[in-house]
């Protein structure tokens, strides 16, 4: 079965009442694109994951000074962006598109292996437009409102973009997007807007017990949750199963650990390495 349509069962199972688990076989879920082998949030990133056979790529999704959705992780430029100080540093909400433009987001990993070469220089800031022009319907994104209590709107304007580009849910069709935040407001706001767009709820830190009691308030607007990878254990995949949530853990990228949690039961994995965790899905 081709692996997106898995999420369609995924998505079905975990809303059927009785049902006492989601299928066995996980979502790779390419954290950042390949992140661990290509700079993070860069066409190259996610070519390299289409490629390697990603069922999903992931974005964080910020904004900058003049609106645009652009996709990187940290609220500031200074860690991925090369390039002229006053464009290429500092808080990334402060820079216009223009801006972001004159700033290289592929030598930062080049230089992390001394003698490498420039692979990856050249690489520019990728806005979820251009993002979603290149990829179209082909795959499926795997957004996360990153610090939305910053960009008020931002949820709106997601879903405008994806409305515009028909990525929005349809009868019958299988899902182009999961929208991710550790922000409950944010989902909230986002499920009121669309209901059905398939929502997964970021978890961070020491989970509080009992689980129930707050996975419980999750199914109300989510399919499933994102938990840190050493807070999943059997007792969170049961009560997970108990309120019918998919559990994606981030982020994995040693095999070991790729192990005890596909011996769990996870549904899919945030990973940097989706070649390792292929490579883990195809043995027998
Ligand atoms: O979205 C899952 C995981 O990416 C959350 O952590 O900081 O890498 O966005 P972060
Ligand atoms: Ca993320």
């Amino acid at each position: 079965m081709p692996r997106i349509l898995r999420w369609v069962l995924v998505l079905a199972i975990a809303h059927c009442i009785g049902c006492p688990s989601a299928p066995s076989e996980p979502m790779v879920i390419a954290h950042r694109g390949a992140s661990g082998l290509a700079p993070e949030h860069t066409l190259a990133a996610y070519d390299l994951a289409i490629e390697l056979g990603a069922d999903t790529i992931e974005q964080d999704l910020q904004v900058t000074r003049d609106g645009v959705l652009v996709i990187l992780h940290d609220e500031t430029l200074d860690r991925t962006a090369r390039g002229p100080a006053e464009n290429c540093t500092g808080p990334v909400h402060e820079k216009t598109l223009d801006e972001l433009g004159s700033c290289d987001f592929g030598v930062w990993f080049d230089d992390r292996v001394p003698g490498a070469g420039a692979r990856f220089a050249g690489q520019k800031i990728v806005t979820l437009e251009a993002l979603i022009q290149r990829y179209g319907t082909r795959v499926l994104y795997y957004i996360e409102t990153k610090h939305p209590e910053h960009a008020p709107g931002v949820e709106q304007a997601l879903l405008s973009m994806l409305a515009s580009h028909q990525l929005l849910p349809r009868e019958g069709e299988e899902p182009h997007v999961i929208v991710q935040s550790f922000s409950s407001e944010s989902l909230r706001n986002i499920h009121a807007l669309q209901p059905d767009l398939p929502l997964v709820q970021l978890l961070e830190g020491d989970l509080d017990e009992p689980l129930d009691d707050e996975f419980g308030v999750i199914a109300e607007y989510a399919v499933g949750i994102g938990p840190p990878r050493s807070q999943v254990d059997s007792a969170l995949m049961a009560a997970a199963r108990r309120h019918g949530l998919v559990v994606h853990p981030y982020t994995v990228n040693e095999r070991a650990e790729m192990t005890r949690l596909l011996a769990l039961g996870v549904d899919g994995l945030f990973t940097d390495r989706p070649d390792r965790l292929i490579e883990l899905l195809r043995q027998p």
